[in-house]
């Protein structure tokens, strides 16, 4: 599918987006393995979250759809039964990195597979922590998928991660409810931390020291009632649009603020964005707002390097909105983006190349120096929902017309993004 964007004249409305794409997959993962039933109010509709949704039935959990929630009946830490086929993750990480948590203890083998994209990723990061921890891992040469799974009794880690991942992070405190005694993982940086706020909802204690998190295994998790607030991430996209489109008024209700997601706005404000928050509610554990968006000057600015885990799905947009800032914009420590959905600072790097932008792509980052002319021209998704959605948002500012190939891809997190799009824009 090819879409064509057009220049933008303003953003106005008021909107929502729908429920966060990391929340679901935890509220169907936990339910799953809690004991009673569990409703999900506002669950993502994402192609990604479907694939957890499908894997889980695979594996012999009852998930039924009602008119505004999911009921999830809780099958308890070891009511899985062997799934007939491979669990399809599709394209989604989070699916491939968490369910091994829960499966690395089952009694029998699993087989996950992905699709080509998610046969790229590195998948060596869990196997090491869940192979010490007592389960037996077969992968493709370079820890890829199709992954293995023997499941067995599981023993608790004190784990060091080198990577800020929350996929790494949640897969080792699956796994760590399984475990007779305390699993603690420690990560470089703070990654999101939507696990832990959830297992809290589920009646589980989890202990929290800098950026150590432990867990004491074998308790029953208990089903819950579970509001997914909107995803900030989707969100991301037309806070942006609103930011550089001239003329713009944006308004986002009921989206999660979860400090540890929203590092954009961090950025954004010592970018000299106009943007204001006007509520603040903890909602069933999760901070929720309503934010406005105006037009605005921005400057160029340096990202830290400890700041890039609670804005690593936003780096896409955020290098549309730096062509557009006075002065340099300088990302580093962002070398995980080169294993995401796609390698993203190369797709940025050539899509920018095409569209007639100046970008300085490093190994672990970027410089833009801004502002510059955005030319309307073909560019390529790569397959990669991230990618699709930014430079579509590029397209509002570009001159001509922009074409993007591949555009499907926005449904593996937001199927609806064209028709918001088309809903907010004033042309
Ligand atoms: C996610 C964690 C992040 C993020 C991904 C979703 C999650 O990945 O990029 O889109 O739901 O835990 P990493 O754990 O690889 O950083």
């Amino acid at each position: 599918m090819i879409n064509s964007i057009r220049q933008a004249r303003g953003i106005k409305r008021t909107i929502t987006v729908k429920g966060d794409k990391s929340i679901s997959h935890r509220g169907l993962l936990l339910g799953a393995i809690a004991e009673g039933n569990t409703r999900i109010y506002n669950l993502s509709s994402s192609a990604d979250v479907m694939n957890t949704l499908d894997c889980l039935r695979q594996l012999n959990v009852a998930i039924n759809k009602h008119s505004n929630f999911w009921e999830i009946s809780g099958n308890g830490l070891y009511g899985f039964k062997v799934s007939p086929t491979p669990l399809d993750c599709g394209n989604s990480g989070t699916t491939m990195r968490l369910l091994p948590g829960i499966l690395a203890a089952q009694p029998f083998t699993s087989t996950l597979i992905g699709d080509e994209s998610l046969g790229k990723r590195p998948m060596g990061r869990i196997i090491e922590p869940l192979t010490q921890m007592g389960a037996k891992i077969d992968s493709q040469p370079g820890g890829l998928a199709p992954l293995q799974i023997h499941g067995n009794q599981l023993n608790p880690i004190h784990y060091i991660s080198s990577v800020a991942s929350a996929q790494v992070k949640s897969c080792i405190l699956l796994a760590g409810l399984y475990a007779q005694g305390m699993t603690t993982v420690i990560e470089p940086h703070l990654s999101r931390d939507h696990t832990e706020r959830m297992l809290t909802d589920f009646g589980i204690f989890v202990k929290k020291n800098g950026l150590a998190i432990s867990i004491e295994g074998q308790q029953a998790l208990h089903g819950c009632k579970i509001n997914v607030p909107g995803d900030f991430s989707s969100a991301a996209f037309f806070i942006s649009a609103a930011l550089i489109v001239p003329n713009s008024e944006l308004k986002i209700k009921n989206i999660c603020l979860n400090p540890t997601r929203t590092g954009l706005l961090e950025v954004l404000n010592q970018m000299g964005a106009e943007i204001e928050i006007q509520k603040y509610e903890e909602k069933h554990s999760e901070p929720i707002g309503e934010i406005t968006v105006f037009t605005s000057q921005l400057n160029g600015v340096e990202i830290p390097p400890e700041l890039v885990p609670k804005l690593i799905d936003e780096v896409p947009i955020l290098a549309i909105i730096a062509t557009q800032a006075s002065g340099t914009t300088k990302l580093t420590g962002a070398k995980e983006l080169r294993v995401k959905e796609s390698d993203r600072l190369h797709a940025i790097a050539n899509n920018f190349s095409l569209m007639g932008i100046q970008i300085e792509e490093k190994k672990d980052g970027f410089i833009i120096k801004g502002p510059q002319k955005i030319k309307g021209t073909v560019v390529d998704s790569y397959g990669d929902h991230r990618i699709a959605m930014a430079f579509a948002i590029a397209g509002l500012i570009a001159e001509g017309e922009t074409q993007l190939k591949n555009a499907e891809c926005v449904k593996i997190s937001m199927p609806d993004f064209f028709e918001i799009l088309q809903g907010i824009v004033i042309e």
